[in-house]
C-alpha cells in the first residue's frame, strides 16, 4: 500500500476478529511509528502494549467503574464539552455510526451498549497504552503535539499492514486502573491508549468513513498568486 492509499483510506475500525496479533508485527509497526518527528529530538513517547489477561482486566476494570458512576480520572487535561462546529462535527459521526449499527436515537439500552463497547477499546486483542515523560510537564503542550504525531504514525503503519485501529480516549477514562494493572511507571503521563487488531469486515461501523472539509475551507495560501 503506497502512502497516498494508505493515508486515504485508514478508518477508524472498531470491530475486530478474534484472532492474535504477532508480536513482531507490532515491533514492525511501532519501529516505523518511532520515526515520527518531535521537538527537538526529545522523542518523549512510551508505548505499553497490552494484551491477553492484563488487557482483560484493564477493560473490566475501566468499563465496570464507569458504569458504577466514578467520576473519569485522566491524566491529561480534559477539554469538557465541545461547542459550535466541533460539535456539530462531533454528532456527525456519532450519527453516520448509530445508522450503520443501526442504534436509534432513542433506543437507550444499544446506545449504552456502544458506549461500554468504547470503555472496553472494542474488544480489540491488543491495546497501546500512549505515554509521554512526566518531566515534559508543567507545559506538555509540545510533547502532546509529539505524541500525536507518533500516534498517526502507528495507526498509518497498522493501516498499511492490514491491522484496523481506533484511538481510544475511552479506554484511558480510568487512568489508576491502566496505570496499576499495566505498571506504568510514575515518571510517566497515560496520554490515550490505542486499540489495535485485524478489521471485522461484518462489523458495519468499520465501513464508515468520517468526512471532511474541502481543502480550501481550511487553508489559506498567502502570496502565492501575487
Ligand atoms: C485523541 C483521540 C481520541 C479518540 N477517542 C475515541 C474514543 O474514545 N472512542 C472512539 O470511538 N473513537 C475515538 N477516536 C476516534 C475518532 O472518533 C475518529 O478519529 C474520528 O471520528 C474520525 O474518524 P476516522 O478516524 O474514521 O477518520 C479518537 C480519536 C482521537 C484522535
Amino acid at each position: 500500500m503506497n502512502l497516498d492509499d494508505a493515508m486515504n483510506t485508514r478508518r477508524s475500525i472498531r470491530g475486530y476478529q478474534d484472532k492474535p496479533v504477532p508480536k513482531e508485527l507490532i515491533e514492525e509497526i511501532i519501529a516505523l511509528a518511532n520515526r515520527a518527528p518531535s521537538s527537538m529530538n526529545t522523542q518523549p513517547w512510551h508505548l505499553h502494549v497490552l494484551t491477553g489477561d492484563p488487557l482483560n482486566k484493564v477493560r473490566m476494570g475501566n468499563q465496570s467503574r464507569m458504569m458504577e458512576g466514578v467520576p473519569p480520572s485522566r491524566e491529561i487535561q480534559d477539554h469538557g464539552a465541545y461547542e459550535g462546529v466541533h460539535r456539530d462535527r462531533q454528532i456527525e459521526i456519532a450519527v453516520q455510526l448509530f445508522e450503520a449499527m443501526g442504534i436509534e436515537r432513542d433506543n437507550k439500552e444499544k446506545r449504552l451498549d456502544w458506549v461500554m463497547r468504547g470503555f472496553r477499546q472494542f474488544d480489540a486483542p491488543v491495546s497501546i497504552v500512549v505515554c509521554y515523560d512526566k518531566s515534559m510537564e508543567p507545559g506538555g503542550t509540545i510533547a502532546h503535539f509529539d505524541l500525536g504525531a507518533v500516534t498517526y504514525g502507528l495507526v498509518l503503519a497498522a493501516w498499511s499492514k492490514g491491522l484496523g485501529c481506533v484511538i481510544n480516549g475511552q479506554g484511558i477514562m480510568q487512568s489508576p486502573v491502566v496505570r496499576e494493572i499495566a505498571q506504568i511507571p510514575d515518571d510517566q503521563i497515560i496520554m490515550t491508549c490505542v486499540a489495535m487488531g485485524w478489521p471485522d469486515d461484518s462489523f458495519d461501523a468499520n465501513a464508515v468513513v468520517s468526512r471532511r472539509r474541502p481543502v480550501e475551507n481550511l487553508t489559506r495560501f498567502v502570496g502565492f498568486d501575487d
